[in-house]
C-alpha cells in the first residue's frame, strides 16, 4: 500500500505516517539523533513530528538542510512547550529558528494542562512529586493565541494533543477554529473508538502516538497470526490497522529497516480490522496515570480519560 495523505479540515494535506522525532536518549549523545533522523529522511519520510520538549529540533533542522528537500515537499509538526503558555509566539519562533524554516505545517497544544513557567525547568514539581500546573491561562486562552498564529504565516494548521471528548467539548465552546488534529495515545490495546468517532464527526484528524503498542501488542497472538497471514511484520499489521480506521500514526524507530518497513504496509481485510479493534483493553502503556489517578498534574477525571 502506498502511504496516503489525509486532508485536514483546512484543506492542507498531511502524510498519514510520519516519523516521530522524540529523542529518548541523553542529548549528550548528539550523534544518535542525527544518525536515526538521517535514516528516516533516506527511508523516504516527508512528515516529521517533533516538539520542543524532545530536544531534537536543531538536529532535524540540520538534517533537513543537508538533505536539500524543497520545503514545500515536507510536512513538519511541532508542539508548544507546556510551560510556555504565556510565551507562545516566542516559543514558536525558537522552534522555527531551530528547524531552519519560516513555518511549521502543524502546531499542537501538547497537553491540555498548563505547567508553571520556571526558567530552565520544564517539569517543576510539588513536594508530593506531582507537576506544578496553573489554572490560568486555560487551554481555551492558549487556543485563542493559536488561532491568531494562523494569520502570521508561521503555522499552516493548528491542533491539540492528549485531548479527550471532555476537553475537546470544553475547547469547542470558545474555539473559532476547529483543531485540525488531535494526537493521542492509540494502539490496539487502547482503541479509543468513541474518541476516534467523535473526532471524525468534528472533522478532526486523529494521530496515534505509541502507535505500535510496543512488545505487548506486537506479541499479541492475533497480531502475530495476522502478520503471518499478510506476510508482514506485527508492526506493519498494527500500522495498517491505524490507516484502515482512518487514523494517522507517528511510529518511532531507530532502525533503518523498521523505518522502511513502516512505510510499506499491507491492506487489511475489514474483518481483521474489527478483530484487532476488539483487542481493546483501555490500557495506557505510554502515558500511564499514577495509582492515585494523576497524569501530568491533572486527575484522569479532569483529563476525561
Ligand atoms: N503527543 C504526546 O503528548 C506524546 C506523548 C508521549 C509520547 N509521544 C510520542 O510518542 C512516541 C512514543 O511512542 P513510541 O515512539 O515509544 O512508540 P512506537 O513508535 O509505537 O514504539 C517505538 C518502538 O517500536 C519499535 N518499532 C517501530 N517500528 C517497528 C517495526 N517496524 N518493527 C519492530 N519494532 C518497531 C521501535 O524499535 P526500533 O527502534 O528497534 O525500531 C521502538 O522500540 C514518542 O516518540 C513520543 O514523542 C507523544
Amino acid at each position: 500500500m502506498t502511504i496516503p495523505s489525509v486532508t485536514l479540515n483546512n484543506g492542507v494535506q498531511m502524510p498519514a505516517i510520519d516519523s516521530n522525532c522524540c529523542l529518548s536518549l541523553s542529548p549528550i549523545r548528539m550523534t544518535y539523533p542525527q544518525c536515526h533522523l538521517l535514516h528516516q529522511q533516506q527511508a523516504g519520510y516527508t512528515h516529521f513530528d517533533t516538539a520542543q520538549m524532545y530536544g531534537t529540533e536543531k538536529h532535524i533542522g540540520n538534517i533537513l538542510k543537508d538533505a536539500g528537500i524543497p520545503r514545500d515537499k515536507l510536512f513538519i509538526t511541532s508542539k508548544l512547550l507546556w510551560n510556555y503558555h504565556s510565551l507562545i509566539e516566542e516559543s514558536l519562533d525558537t522552534t522555527l529558528k531551530d528547524l531552519g524554516t519560516d513555518y511549521v505545517d502543524l502546531f499542537l497544544i501538547h497537553w491540555p494542562q498548563m505547567v508553571l513557567y520556571e526558567e530552565g525547568n520544564i517539569r517543576p514539581r510539588n513536594p508530593d512529586g506531582t507537576l506544578k500546573v496553573v489554572e490560568s491561562p486555560s487551554f481555551n486562552d492558549v487556543w485563542a493565541v493559536f488561532e491568531r498564529l494562523l494569520d502570521t504565516g508561521k503555522v499552516r494548521s493548528i491542533g491539540v494533543s492528549n485531548f479527550s471528548i471532555k476537553t475537546l467539548e470544553e475547547l469547542l465552546k470558545t474555539a473559532k477554529v476547529v483543531p485540525s488534529v488531535n494526537q493521542i495515545e492509540l494502539h490496539p490495546y487502547l482503541a479509543q473508538t468513541e474518541l476516534v468517532e467523535y473526532c471524525k464527526s468534528k472533522g478532526i484528524v486523529v494521530t496515534a502516538y505509541a502507535p505500535t503498542g510496543y512488545s505487548q501488542v506486537l506479541g499479541d497472538p492475533l497480531i502475530v497470526e495476522l502478520a503471518a497471514k499478510y506476510k508482514a511484520s506485527p508492526a506493519q499489521v498494527v500500522l495498517a490497522w491505524h490507516l484502515a480506521r482512518g487514523t494517522t500514526a507517528v511510529p518511532k524507530s531507530t532502525s533503518e529497516a523498521h523505518q522502511k518497513e513502516n512505510l510499506n504496509l499491507p491492506t487489511l481485510d475489514s474483518e481483521d480490522v474489527e478483530r484487532i479493534t476488539a483487542l481493546n483493553k483501555g490500557l495506557r502503556i505510554c502515558n500511564k496515570p499514577t495509582e492515585t489517578g494523576i497524569i501530568c498534574g491533572w486527575s484522569v477525571e479532569r483529563m476525561g480519560w
